[in-house]
């Protein structure tokens, strides 16, 4: 073989090896008829940051988050992205009333608290999502607004002039991904509780915000953080209520995820890292309690915004964390809040850590 043929046809292998490790999605701009099926078992071929339901129909939901919370307390800045793939029907506490399938939202505070952006959520041209070898990519078609990351980076891309916003966010894992019940493993279960799934990609990370907000500089690092949630069915179908959020004090980075369905049973997923390693990563019933303060548990529609949570993780680390100083990130409304908090952790053996988080609830019933 001439070393021409031999070049090419290590080109076409290679070509052809890229390929079969690459999955493209092309998600229509229009909710689709029908109705959808969910992934919930994790499949290592694909990817945590793949497409999780067959097509966005009437019953489905699928969300790409991302989010950015201010380390030092007295600094209220936050910056959220989340780029959806869901109907309205679906989801309509975050989306309007429309057949548009792909969407993305921004929501930002200043440093004092004050937000910006808190109803820019505008549908999308379509959208595509790549997956290869540690390598993702979703490019929201027409609107400016795309991600690119590996099991460790990320850096999402934003250039809207409609919404007046230019500019990236980074961020830098500093902890490991996890599945609901644990680590990654090929066939974990991606299930969180009711049909909800869930796959947290990056837990915590060294995140840069570099924006230009109405033609004035937003810029702020802290702590980052990407997940993924979705289901095959309305998110009301199953849900009653929710916790999750995720902090950062000490040496530690926590998730916690505390969801109540509509049957009365409670669906938790706790995960602490330090230093780059996972310490626990759980969903047995009693590894982590989450109640809001004042403690009105199950929360109604009717329920106040609590004004902190307690948290205590019952396995090992076992400790106490409670937050304080909420300043809440998304407009009032009764069945969901986001909010960014004081962190107290008191850790077994005694050691207190200060900190800060970001985390919201649903609340859905009467
Ligand atoms: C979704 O539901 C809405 C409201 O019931 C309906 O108007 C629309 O045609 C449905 N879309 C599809 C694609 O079935
Ligand atoms: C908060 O900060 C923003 C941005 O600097 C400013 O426009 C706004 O007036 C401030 N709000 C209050 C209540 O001080
Ligand atoms: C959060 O706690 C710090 C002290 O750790 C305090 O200085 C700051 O004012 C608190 N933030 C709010 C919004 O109360
Ligand atoms: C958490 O608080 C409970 C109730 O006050 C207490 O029994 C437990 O020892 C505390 N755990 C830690 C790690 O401090």
């Amino acid at each position: 073989m001439s070393s021409f043929l031999l070049r090419s046809a290590i080109a076409l292998l290679f070509w052809f090896g890229v390929s079969a490790e690459a999955h493209k999605y092309n998600i229509p701009a229009k909710v689709q008829p029908g109705t959808a099926i969910a992934d919930l078992v994790y499949s290592s071929s694909l990817g945590l940051d793949a497409l999780k339901i067959s097509s966005v129909t009437n019953t489905s939901w699928d969300w790409w988050y991302f989010d950015v919370v201010s380390l030092n307390p007295e600094d209220r800045s936050s910056f959220t992205v989340v780029f959806y793939t869901a109907s309205y029907n679906a989801l309509p506490t975050f989306l309007p009333a429309s057949d548009a399938a792909t969407w993305v939202q921004i929501i930002g505070s200043y440093p004092n608290g004050t937000l910006w952006g808190s109803t820019d959520t505008i549908d999308t041209n379509g959208a595509t999502v790549t997956i290869g070898q540690d390598f993702t990519e979703g490019v929201w078609a027409d609107s400016g607004f795309s991600w690119t990351g590996s099991s460790s980076e990320y850096l999402i891309s934003i250039d809207s002039p409609a919404l007046g916003v230019k500019g990236t966010m980074s961020l830098n894992a500093i902890a490991p991904s996890h599945l609901p019940c644990g680590e990654v493993t090929n066939d974990g279960t991606m299930l969180l509780g009711g049909q909800v799934g869930w796959v947290n990609i990056i837990p915590d990370a060294l995140a840069v915000v570099d924006l230009v907000v109405g033609g004035e500089p937003f810029k702020f690092s802290g702590s980052g953080y990407h997940d993924k949630n979705w289901a095959g069915v309305p998110f009301a179908t199953d849900v009653q209520s929710w916790y999750w959020g995720h902090a950062r004090f000490g040496p530690y980075s926590i998730v916690w995820f505390d969801m109540l369905d509509l049957g009365g049973t409670e669906h938790v997923s706790a995960y602490v890292a330090r230093d780059d390693k996972i310490e626990l990563a759980s969903c047995v019933p009693n590894a982590i309690r989450v109640r809001p303060v004042p403690d009105v548990y199950p929360p109604t529609l009717s329920t106040p915004d609590p004004t902190g949570y307690q948290i205590s993780i019952e396995s090992a680390p076992k400790m106490n964390v409670t937050i304080g100083s909420l300043v809440r990130l998304v407009a009032d409304i009764p069945s969901y809040g986001r909010f960014s908090g004081n962190v107290t952790a008191v850790v077994e053996g005694g050691e207190v850590y200060h900190g800060t988080g970001l985390m919201e609830q649903f609340k859905l019933t009467e």
